[in-house]
């Protein structure tokens, strides 16, 4: 029959929609088009597609008419991941592969001239999308059937050669042979909490903010040891559960950039304060949906060392993700959205020269020029940072002689013990307490409740910063086991967010 149909996916942000991709050859003036609203990439799959066929030993239809159309047309389509479908169809088409046999399948990759598979990005997005039909096999290029064997591993199909994938649907090799398996790689050892000496009202302000999701900034003269803080963060979270860890891997995966040793782990990203808005927050490219260190940052930690020093568009953008845990991106006529669950730890100075406040160096700056650097941060921005501490230098003397801090597995025990509290009463942590949530497990009796609202009156907060404090002591209950909040967790909540607070 001289029409075949495959099915594919395309790639939309993290999902992965359906294709179908119809092949049909007829008479008529020999050419090849493809429609569908391709984009350019995909207009030059037509000469990959014909060079892999005949490098390959496998014929193409020159003689023939051949269109190929990619439905539904409205999805916007990119990168060579049809490349392996359009071609398999071209085979089908000529009856040099019998059709039925492509039921059942779906098909991406892209195609070297020579009929190598090529990797595509967002394999994971797609076997996820695909992965719950249990007779469904995904055929894909090697390197991403191993990606997406951690989402459906019985499923996929890896593939290093169009011929070995001719072989497959021909029958004269098995599924077995092009079964991948999983890779299991050990993930990097992480830094230890113990390493940090003294510094008891930062470890406390990590601790609280690892178990319950909350934003950290530390603020601090150089050398106090406010990266070495931050970085042990991801260390201090509980385990990423297996939704996580796949929504985790698929935002790699749409990135181009999951290695299996990133699996389960929770990602720390450390983007430097030079890099742009779009490589902060995402954009959108020719070539597709380009997640940005945010959405890269999913279910992780997203570590903005000298926050002041970052560009003043992506700031302002990080207050959408900082309050939705997502962010949208605009080009041209194009939309889309990414998730972006990250929790934001910060370090800077507090003021240009980095003294200011510290007992043991003077502070250079002028007012004004503090003032400036302040400035860079907006209040909303700020606001949105539910914990601000101070990090003050350790003299030498302290540095030698205190002993080791606690260990981050003393205290991830603490903060396991405290999330799963938060799993167990709302499915959640506090971080993400919302509406009547909020009300419930937030609720003060009328004499906190006063204290509360004449506290946060005098140092002039929001209605946002309100419920951001009533978050955090929700958290220190939880960390200490107690129940309903009491006037000393409020406290200790409003304590660890007076950084950078004008007087
Ligand atoms: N509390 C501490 N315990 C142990 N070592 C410390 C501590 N504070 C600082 N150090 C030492 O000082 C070094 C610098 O610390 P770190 O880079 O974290 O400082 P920082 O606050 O980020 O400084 P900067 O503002 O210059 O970025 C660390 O690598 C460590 O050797
Ligand atoms: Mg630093
Ligand atoms: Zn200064």
């Amino acid at each position: 029959m001289p029409l075949a149909v495959l099915a594919s996916r395309a790639l939309l942000g993290l999902e992965a929609p359906a294709v179908q991709v119809e092949v049909h050859l007829s008479g008529g003036l020999p050419a090849f088009s493809i429609v569908g609203l391709p984009e350019a990439e995909v207009r030059e799959a037509r000469e990959r597609v014909r060079s892999a066929l005949l490098n390959s030993s496998l014929p193409f239809p020159s003689s023939r008419r051949i269109v190929v159309n990619l439905a539904p047309a409205d999805l916007p389509k990119e990168s060579g991941r049809f490349d392996l479908p359009i071609a398999l169809g071209l085979l089908a088409a000529q009856g040099a592969i019998d059709p039925a046999r492509l039921s059942g399948h779906e098909f991406a990759g892209e195609l070297s001239l020579s009929g190598e598979l090529r990797p595509v990005r967002g394999a994971l997005a797609m076997a996820c999308a695909a992965g719950c039909d249990s007779a469904l096999r995904f055929v894909l290029p090697l390197a991403s059937a191993r990606e997406a064997a951690l989402a459906a591993p019985d499923a996929v199909l890896g593939a290093q050669h169009l011929n070995d994938v001719v072989a497959y649907l021909g029958g004269q090799i098995q599924a077995q042979a092009l079964r991948v398996t999983v890779p299991v790689a050990t993930p990097p050892a992480l830094a230890d909490l113990a390493d940090v000496r003294g510094q008891a009202l930062a470890r406390r302000a990590l601790e609280i903010a690892a178990a319950g999701g909350h934003h950290l900034l530390l603020v601090g003269p150089p050398g106090s040891g406010k990266t070495m803080l931050a970085q042990r963060l991801p260390g201090l979270l509980p385990e990423l559960t297996r939704q996580q860890a796949l929504q985790s891997a698929a935002m790699l995966s749409l990135a181009g950039s999951f290695q299996p040793a990133q699996w389960g782990v929770r990602c720390l990203r450390s983007p430097h304060h030079g890099c742009s808005p779009a490589a902060l927050l995402g954009g959108l490219a020719a070539g597709g949906v380009r997640p940005g260190e945010v959405s890269l940052a999913h279910h992780g930690v997203l570590f903005l060392d000298e926050l002041p020093e970052f560009d003043r568009r992506a700031l302002e953008g990080l207050r959408e993700p900082l309050e939705s845990s997502r962010v949208h991106l605009a080009r041209a006529a194009h939309r889309a959205e990414l998730p972006a669950r990250f929790q934001l730890v910060a370090a800077m100075n507090p003021c240009p020269c980095g003294h200011l406040g510290d007992p043991t160096r003077p502070c250079r700056c002028t007012p004004a020029q503090v003032a400036r650097y302040r400035a860079r941060l907006s209040g909303p921005l700020l606001d949105r940072i539910d914990l601000r501490v101070e990090v003050a230098a350790l003299a030498p003397a302290e540095l030698l002689e205190l002993p080791a801090g606690e260990a981050s597995a003393v205290v991830a025990g603490r903060v396991r013990l405290a999330a799963d509290r938060q799993q167990q009463r709302q499915g959640a942590p506090n971080s993400a307490l919302d509406g009547q949530p909020l009300q419930q497990h937030c609720c003060l009796d009328s004499e906190s409740r006063n204290w509360l609202a004449g506290a946060l009156a005098r140092v002039g907060a929001s209605a946002r910063a309100t419920h951001r404090v009533l978050r955090v002591a929700r958290t220190i209950a939880d960390l200490g086991d107690c129940g309903p909040l009491a006037r000393r967790h409020l406290a200790e909540a409003l304590q660890l967010r007076r950084a950078l607070d004008r007087p």
